[in-house]
């Protein structure tokens, strides 16, 4: 099955069944300041789930392009990826957990033919907030699956949202295939990381939303919101082990083969697979409706990560010319029927590609050279200063995760708070100079709300390059209390 026909197939099943189908939103959400990209098909439609009315009605269906920076250290194993497509269908107030239950059902055993005995879905266990989920194992049941196909788990497994930091959420049940490898132990479930299971669909039932105090309120809507992951069903459906192996990403391993030292094998798989994730990655944040540039802030910051990594990695396969425009305009002619913002920012995504390599191709170099001087000299403790990140920063443009990856290639550490202080106290001395200008150009503009304004976005730029894209102006308190449950959001990924 290739992924068009997929796409297709989702939107006419649920469209038989009364949903309207919307376009993809832009990887850059409206409506939530707390999260830099849009994460999830429910994320642009946050408004119609907390109640407000959707000009296309109560049941919509679509395929959204999400990007996660989350899992960005786990690109290039068989299944993690920070942009991917998201086959969605909702009900705002309309259906609720039975009839979300049977669509997904005959959608996964009659659409596309796995047999029922392959199933294996985990359902929420309850706790003091919220009751245990007796109702949908019942419909599981009801659908023909047997009690041993059912696992009930706690809030860390069947917990889903809100996509940042306040919004609907709720309970989910997931939908898993039993790949029927023995299991691992007595403990083995769909939860396990063994490979047993695979997961393959979410249903979430939003009843609640989440305030920026932490509390949970009962939404007056009780909503659906289910996603599927194109590029891990397609693999899935294809029999293939990892998703490099589908049609989505063999013309970009392919193209970079014309280029590179070595064809792709055992030996260099992360290299081209990561530059190969990356790359589409990219090209979607450049070619969005809203554009991304890259730079040294927000989702300008994580583009430009993403780009330098990719020259590092080239460079590694031999590659010393420049071929980002290249293996972009792969993708583009690849997706760009699907996407025709891709075709439409053609030439802004190719000359920002131009840019970016040449700002950073002339340090690179010399770059490494003073990051391997600085880890042959490392102490007894293989920690890298937190000044010495900052230097690499501050003079070759290396972003810290790729400072972090350099050093953990040879089993070091990076002193990551002595880089944010480093980082503070430049941004303090450089932000004295540009107070005074602020002030004497702008002289009715008080000096004091300028400084709060600049140190807001200074903590926040620092706090995302630590703890991820879910940092956001609203209110750092709960941002930093907010952390641990960073995991909601990147769960089922
Ligand atoms: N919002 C849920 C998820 O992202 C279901 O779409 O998994």
């Amino acid at each position: 099955m290739t992924a068009r026909e997929l796409r297709q197939m989702y939107l006419d099943f649920f469209k038989r069944k009364g949903h309207q189908v919307i376009a993809s939103a832009s990887l850059l959400p409206d409506n939530d300041p707390t999260v830099l990209f849009t994460t999830a098909g429910m994320h642009p439609l946050v408004p119609y789930l907390l109640g407000e009315a959707h000009p296309l009605g109560k049941r919509l269906t679509d395929v959204q392009k999400c990007f996660r920076t989350g899992d960005i250290d786990e690109v290039g194993d068989d299944t993690h990826l920070t942009f991917f497509e998201m086959l969605g269908n909702w009900s705002l107030g309309d259906y609720f957990k039975q009839q979300s239950i049977s669509f997904s059902y005959e959608f996964l055993t009659k659409e596309l033919g796995i047999p029922m005995e392959r199933l294996a879905v985990t359902v929420f266990e309850g706790d003091q907030a919220v009751p245990r989920d007796e109702e949908t194992k019942q419909y599981w049941m009801e659908n023909g699956l047997k009690e041993n196909q059912i696992f009930f788990y706690g809030r860390e497994e069947n917990w889903w949202g809100p996509a940042g930091q306040t919004g609907p959420c709720g309970p989910d049940t997931e939908i898993f295939y039993d790949t029927k490898k023995t299991a691992c132990g007595p403990k083995c479930g769909p939860s396990c990381k063994c490979g047993k299971y695979v997961e393959i669909w979410n249903n979430v039932f939003m009843e609640y939303k989440k305030e920026a105090d932490g509390s949970y309120i009962e939404l007056e809507q009780k909503n659906v919101d289910t996603g599927m992951g194109l590029e891990r069903m397609l693999t899935f459906l294809n029999g293939k082990s990892n998703v490099y192996e589908t049609e989505l990403f063999l013309p970009v391993i392919g193209k970079l083969e014309e280029y590179a030292a070595v064809p792709y094998q055992e030996s260099n798989k992360r290299e081209y697979r990561i530059i190969a994730e990356h790359m589409r990655a990219m090209t979607f944040l450049l070619g969005d409706e809203k554009r991304v540039v890259p730079s040294n802030n927000e989702q300008g910051y994580v583009l430009r990560r993403l780009i330098r990594r990719v020259i590092r990695l080239l460079s590694r396969l031999g590659i010393q010319e420049n071929i980002l425009g290249i293996l972009s305009e792969v993708i583009i002619r690849q997706y760009g029927d699907d996407y025709p913002e891709l075709k439409n920012n053609e030439n802004f995504i190719l000359e920002q590609l131009q840019k970016e390599y040449h700002l950073f191709a002339k340090t690179l170099e010399t770059g490494l050279k003073r990051a391997e001087s600085a880890f042959e000299k490392i102490g007894e403790d293989r920690i890298l200063s937190g000044d010495i990140a900052f230097h690499l920063y501050d003079t070759y443009g290396f972003p810290l995760e790729f400072t972090k990856e350099l050093a953990e290639e040879k089993g070091i550490q990076v002193d990551i708070k002595g880089f944010e202080e480093k980082f503070k106290e430049h941004q303090n001395n450089s932000r004295l100079g540009a107070d005074k200008k602020f002030a004497g150009g702008l002289s009715d503009h008080s000096e004091q709300t300028a400084r709060l304004h600049t140190a807001t976005h200074l903590l926040q730029g620092a706090l995302r390059r630590v703890l991820g894209d879910t940092v956001g102006q609203r209110n750092c308190i709960t941002i930093v209390k907010g952390f641990p449950n960073k995991v909601c959001y990147n769960k089922g990924d």
